[in-house]
This record gives structure tokens, sequence and C-alpha cells, in this order.
């Protein structure tokens, strides 16, 4: 029993630090979920917030930020430049981040390595330090990702940039040291480029116009707190946001939005098993591209206040075009391939946002999908049951749908990459447990032999939170 306890106690202790490489997840086949499942604060919301933070000298308390290990190493990039950050509970629930001290212009590489969404520390930094020198963030597993957008944009603020080898130096000329509002129209409404751009517009002198901007609810979020501590942005939401710069902000509170990707992933799951599960809290119009899919698919759904309930009988092939906010995300494109793997007919999915976000393919094909892919589109032949196997995620969203994959199939599967899933997912498997799944981390095969005879289900949030 003591051992039983013990390893459990590492299954959950090492979830969060050391090995996520040599871990894998057990997933039992031909589960069903039923209940309801709390979403947790946007990830891609509370990233930005932090690094908004760094605007103001005064306290920002922020509510719902995730217990992600990207919000871990965001919280370590800030205090590495010289911010105060406290945790009042034993989860993020209340964060307040102190910047008063932040002098420190200079992001190591290996953190802005770890880290992409590091590099919007860029804007603050430059509005309050005149300066900021950081490493260029690389491409990744989904796509080249350039920030061609963010550097022509922070330009036309009048900073000026140099890159050498792999780093980016960026200053303000002039006594002032102080950006210039501008005109600035994106190529593409790239939403890293648009929050980058609003950030470093707020303090700006003068007025700012980004057109085609982002439109998705984590700029929403972002504007909405600015604007809190006093900055004055008009057109959130919209595709030409005007900024009108402050001299100074002041702290806030602030709320992280309810992350929309995290209720679409639970959704999808919920269809690709046959189930019935609600959840919430949610800002239902933030789904609306996906509910319109998993209508059109079969699935019915019920809206109510901040909740949605999802029941589901069959499974229609339908065709899915991902695009910016409102259209269909990019995040939910390969949970749904996943979803459409195993519906009735033949379904085309197009991948328009990243050119390499088919990475769940290969492995969905093992399982005994008929999907074959041409440049970024999908062409899927929806088979009867996928069967479960060794399976490894390489990215964060498709690990998300690896899982989904095992959750459905015949016999049980186990999946590794889950440092990606950790960057995105708060407790994903415990919550996923929680509607009736059973999953079980194991840090390696030696472990598992060790605890197997330990009810996976049993986990309670207590034992999984006090790790
Ligand atoms: C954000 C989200 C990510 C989501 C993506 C699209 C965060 C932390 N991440 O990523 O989860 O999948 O939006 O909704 O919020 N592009 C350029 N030049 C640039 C910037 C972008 O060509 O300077 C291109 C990209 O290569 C990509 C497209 O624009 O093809 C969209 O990228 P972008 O919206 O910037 O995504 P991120 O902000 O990186």
């Amino acid at each position: 029993m003591i051992k039983t306890i013990i390893s459990l106690w590492m299954i959950c202790e090492s979830k969060n630090k050391t090995n996520l490489k040599f871990q894998n997840l057990k997933i039992n086949g031909k589960s069903s979920l039923i209940g309801e499942v709390k979403i947790s604060g946007a990830k891609n919301s509370a990233l930005v917030l932090l690094a908004a933070s760094l605007l103001t000298e005064e306290k920002i308390t922020l509510y719902n930020v995730p217990d992600l290990s990207d919000i871990d190493k965001m919280q370590h990039i800030l205090k590495s430049l010289g911010v105060k950050l406290t945790n009042e509970t034993d989860s993020n629930e209340k964060l307040v981040i102190n910047s008063k001290d932040l002098h420190i212009c200079e992001l190591p590489f290996e953190l802005v390595n770890s880290l992409r969404a590091s590099f919007f520390c860029i804007g603050p930094l430059l509005s309050k330090l005149g300066e900021a020198s950081l490493a260029l963030p690389g491409g990744c597993n989904i796509g080249a990702r350039p920030i061609d957008e963010h550097i022509k944009g922070l330009r036309a603020l009048g900073a000026e940039i140099k890159i050498h080898g792999g780093i980016i130096k960026a200053n303000i000329n002039g006594s002032k040291k102080r950006l210039i509002g501008s005109r600035i129209h994106l190529a593409c409404p790239s939403v890293g480029a648009t929050e980058t751009l609003i950030m470093a517009a707020t303090l700006a002198e003068g007025t700012t116009i980004i057109h085609n901007a982002a439109r998705e609810p984590e700029v929403q979020d972002l504007c909405q707190m600015l604007n809190k501590m006093g900055a004055k942005i008009y057109g959130a939401g919209k595709s030409k946001i005007i900024i009108y710069g402050v001299e100074k902000l002041k702290g806030c509170s602030h709320r992280v939005i309810p992350d929309r990707i995290e209720a679409g992933t639970f959704l999808i799951a919920a269809a690709a098993t046959y189930s019935s599960i609600t959840v919430s809290p949610v800002i239902p119009h933030h789904l609306t591209s996906v509910l319109d899919k998993l209508k059109e698919s079969g699935s019915k759904i019920f809206i109510k206040n901040d909740s949605i309930s999802i029941k589901t009988q069959s499974i229609k092939a339908v065709n899915i075009k991902t695009s910016p906010f409102p259209g269909f995300p990019t995040d939910l494109q390969a949970p749904f391939t996943v979803l459409m793997s195993i519906a009735k007919g033949t379904s085309k999915i197009s991948e328009t946002i990243f050119e390499n976000r088919m990475n769940h393919v290969h492995e969905l094909n093992k399982m005994g999908a008929h999907i074959s892919v041409h440049k970024s589109t999908a062409f899927i032949k929806g088979v009867n049951e996928l069967k479960g196997d060794k399976l490894i995620g390489l990215d964060l969203r498709s690990t998300a749908a690896i899982i989904i994959a095992a959750l459905t199939a015949n016999g049980n599967s186990s999946v590794s990459g889950l440092e990606h899933l950790d960057r995105g997912y708060e407790h994903f498997e415990w919550k996923l447990n929680k509607l009736g799944a059973k999953l079980a981390r194991n840090i390696n095969e030696v472990l598992y032999e060790e605890t197997k005879d330990v009810d996976k289900n049993s986990f309670d949030k207590e034992t999984y939170q006090a790790a």
C-alpha cells in the first residue's frame, strides 16, 4: 500500500518537474465520457497578459491563470527581468505581478528558445526601458513561424532593430525614449504581431492604427486588461484597432478568459466517444465555428449561460478549413481530424494557418485510419474504429488529438510526448478520468509494472494537486 502511494505521488510529482520525455499515458480504449468538466483559464491569454503586466509599475492581479508548464516558464522569464510574482494560493488562481523593479532588458537565449511567447516581452521592454535584446524565436514543430510582421510594425513605431547572429537588439533613439504612433498594415492577421504591436503602442506618443489586426478573443482579452490599466484602445475584436498612446499605465485586477481551445478539445473528445458532457465556464460565442461543425457532423449542442453541453449518437463526415477567428481555429484542427477519421463518409480538412500541422496523421494511420495528406490538406475516409497502439505526440494539439484517438480505439494505447501536452492542457488526464475515462501517467515502464495493480481511476484531486 505504502509502495502504491509513493508510486502515485512520484507520478504526480514528476508531472510538473523532470523526465516528462520519459513519461507516457496508458489509455483504455472504447471510453465513454459523462459529466461536467471545468474549463481552465486560456493559456494564450494568460501568456500575453503576463507580458503586458510589465507595462506598469503598479500591481497587476491576475485570476484564473492556468497551471501549465508554459505559464511556469513565462513566470520564470519575468522573474529574470527583475519582476516579483506572488502566488496567493497553491495554484495560480490569484497571481500578483509587481514590475516596479523591472530593470533588465535582456532575455537569455535559453529562455526565449524554450518559450516562443517570451517574445511578447519585446514591446513592454522597449516602452518601459527604451531597449530590448533577445534571441530570435525559431521555427517549431508546426511550421517556420516568422516574426517579420512584429519587426516591421515595431520599426514603423520608431524602434531601431538590428538582427545579428540570431539576436534581436531593439532600441528607441532620441532623448524621449518613446515610440511614436503610426499606421500599420499587417500582411496577415497574426495574433502574436497584433498583440506585440498593441502592447508597444499603448505607451507610444500619438495614435497607432493597426489594419488587418487579428480578432481572436485572446487579443480582445489583452485590450480589455490594458484599458482597465488606463490604455485607450478601440476596436478590439475588429480588424481595425486604434490605440491612442498614454503616458502611464496603472495596476488592475483581471480574470483570464476561459480557454476556448481546451473547451473545444473536450467537446470533440465527447463527440468522438459518442458521449454526453458539459463544459463550463465558457464564452459560447468564442466557439461558434466549432459548434457549427459539431452540429453539422451530427452532435446535439445545448447552450445555457456559460456552459455548453454536447450529446453525440452519430458522426457524419464534414469538411473543415481552418482560418483566423471567427473561423475554425487551427488549434482544433488535429482533434477534429480524429473525429473525422471515425466519421461516416469522406471529409477534407484544409489547414491554412500553419504549413506543418499534420503531425497526428501518421499516428492515426498507424491506428487504422485512412488519411492521405497533400500539401496541407488531409483527405479522410472514415473507418468504423481505430486500434490502440504505442503512439507519440509531436506538438501540443496533436498530442491531445492522439489521446482522443486512443480513448475511442479498440484496445489500449500508450501515448508519449507529454512534455507537449503539459504546455497547454491543465490536468488533462485528471479531467478525463473524472469524466469516466481511464488514463494513467507513468514515468516509465518499470514504474508502470510497480503500479499496475493500482486502480488508476482512484486519483483524486487532492492527491493530484498535492504533487
Ligand atoms: C497564436 C497562438 C497559437 C495559434 C495561432 C493562430 C499564442 C501564444 N499562440 O500563435 O496557439 O495557433 O495564434 O491562431 O497565442 N506569420 C507571419 N509573420 C509574422 C507572424 C505570423 O508570416 O510576423 C504567419 C505565421 O507563420 C502563421 C500565421 O501568420 O502562418 C499565423 O500566425 P500567428 O497568428 O502569428 O500565430 P502565433 O501568434 O504565433
